[in-house]
């Protein structure tokens, strides 16, 4: 309850949306010297007083937030094509205009991404990554992954349109689709996704798609070091994976074989202790040898070459090898930086996959399995792009893996401090 005095209180003057100011503390002038547009800001710049707040860089003139944020031109890019056509009672059809937006929106945001990977990328191409910078790519990085959670969950505002609604403007959308989006090539391309993997288009190169000059910048990013290339080398680089004193790839080697033999000398034991039938001992121990399988792949440097030609694995050897050091031991200090680099990696790629399958899922429901607007076999293609469009694949592939803590080959005491914030505490 609001109490007699706080009602009888004047309303707060409204503040500006940009500074938190209200006018009268920005030393702004009155509702005449106001405008959106430049003449009339300028208006306001003469009345300004001596100590009206001004940006440098705007020539003393006090900013306004409609035309800080140009919002005369985005405010006006939502032209329908069911308007130009008269469509209804001539005005167009009533959802091409959250059609228009939504998709604006998803541009914007596609536009921050690159502006957040542009600027890792330019860190991650240095000769050596300085550790006070890893913060800063973990910052941006996070900030891709919040952006991609909203791209995610705005779907659900384009699913408010019906897809008779969509039907009322759809035919005037031809050939135009999100498959010409270039910023999303280009943040595909600055991630890294393999030129290999795509999917074929109608049986063509997706920049066959695209406007000559959007086709030449792309092609252009493809053969540009990406992100993955970048990370790739930066693991490469890793210190510790073998070190004078400590030779992580033995250890981790010997760790495997302890472990995989206790797995047999424990169904050896149950069968014995509760009577296993030879064909149940037989097919425990089996899947012990696939285990066994699975990590020679890993262990056995030609197996992991074997994987890459195939193009089951993506990732250089040297570089799988210090990202799983990183993830084993990830609760030493100086690597929980590295370790949230790489999860962050995951989160960026799982966000895009999900983004895909909602959107097909979407396009499935809006339009059924009909052709999309740029050609392709619509929901099919956009399934198939989900499943394969993968990035940072081997970083998912390292579950696989991982052994459990109480096997982890103990650091000795040197690599340990090594491996801790000067002067912290080294345990055992
Ligand atoms: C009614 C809503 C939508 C429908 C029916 C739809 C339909 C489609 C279809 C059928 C494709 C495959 C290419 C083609 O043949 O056209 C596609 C691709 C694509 N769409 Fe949409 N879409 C819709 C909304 C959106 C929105 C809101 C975005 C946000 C930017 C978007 C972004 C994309 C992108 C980036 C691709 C290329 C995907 C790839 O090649 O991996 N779409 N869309």
């Amino acid at each position: 309850m609001q109490s007699n005095a706080e009602e009888n209180k004047e309303p707060a003057p409204p503040r500006c949306p940009m500074t938190g100011m209200t006018r009268s503390e920005a030393g702004g002038g009155s509702d005449e010297t106001r405008g959106s547009d430049s003449t009339e800001e300028r208006k306001g710049a003469s009345t300004a007083s001596a100590e009206t707040p001004v940006l440098p860089g705007r020539g003393g003139k006090p900013v306004y937030y409609h035309s800080y944020l140009q919002l005369d031109k985005v405010l006006d890019a939502q032209q329908t094509m069911s308007g130009l056509a008269g469509v209804g009672d001539g005005k167009g059809a009533h959802d091409e205009h959250l059609f228009i937006v939504i998709h604006q929106v998803y541009e914007l945001w596609f536009k921050q991404i690159l502006h957040e990977l542009n600027d890792v990328v330019k860190i991650f191409s240095q000769p050596e990554v300085r550790d006070r910078q890893m913060g800063t790519v973990i910052h941006r990085l996070r900030r891709c992954t919040e952006i991609q959670r909203v791209l995610v969950d705005q779907l659900t505002v384009l699913e408010t349109m019906t897809p008779l609604d969509f039907l009322d403007f759809r035919d005037y959308l031809f050939p135009a689709s999100g498959f010409q989006s270039m910023q999303f090539r280009k943040i595909e391309n600055i991630l890294g996704l393999d030129p290999k993997s795509r999917m074929r288009y109608s049986g063509k190169h997706y920049c066959a798609y695209l406007k000559e000059d959007h086709a030449d910048t792309i092609k252009e990013l493809e053969k540009q070091s990406s992100l993955f290339d970048l990370v790739e080398k930066w693991l490469e680089r890793t210190p510790f994976v073998a070190m004078d004193e400590y030779n992580f790839w033995e250890n981790y080697s010997e760790a495997i074989k302890v472990m995989l033999r206790r797995d047999r000398e424990v169904i050896e034991k149950q069968a014995e202790d509760h009577g296993l039938s030879e064909e149940e001992k037989a097919a425990q121990l089996a899947s012990v040898d696939v285990t066994a399988k699975h990590y020679d792949s890993l262990l056995n440097e030609e197996e992991y070459e074997k994987l890459r030609k195939r193009g089951d694995r993506r990732i250089s050897f040297g570089a799988m090898k210090a990202a799983l050091l990183i993830t084993l031991y990830q609760d030493e200090p100086m690597l929980h930086l590295p370790f949230q680099v790489l999860q962050l990696l995951m989160d960026i790629d799982e966000y895009f996959t999900t983004w895909r399958y909602r959107h097909a899922l979407m396009v499935h429901r809006m339009i059924g399995i009909k052709l999309g607007t740029g050609g392709s076999s619509g929901y099919a293609y956009l399934r198939a792009t989900a499943q394969r469009h993968k990035i940072f694949g081997d970083f998912f592939n390292l579950s696989t893996f991982i052994i459990p803590r109480s096997f982890l080959p103990p650091l000795p005491k040197n690599m340990k401090r090594r491996l801790s914030f000067a002067g912290g505490n080294v345990g055992q």
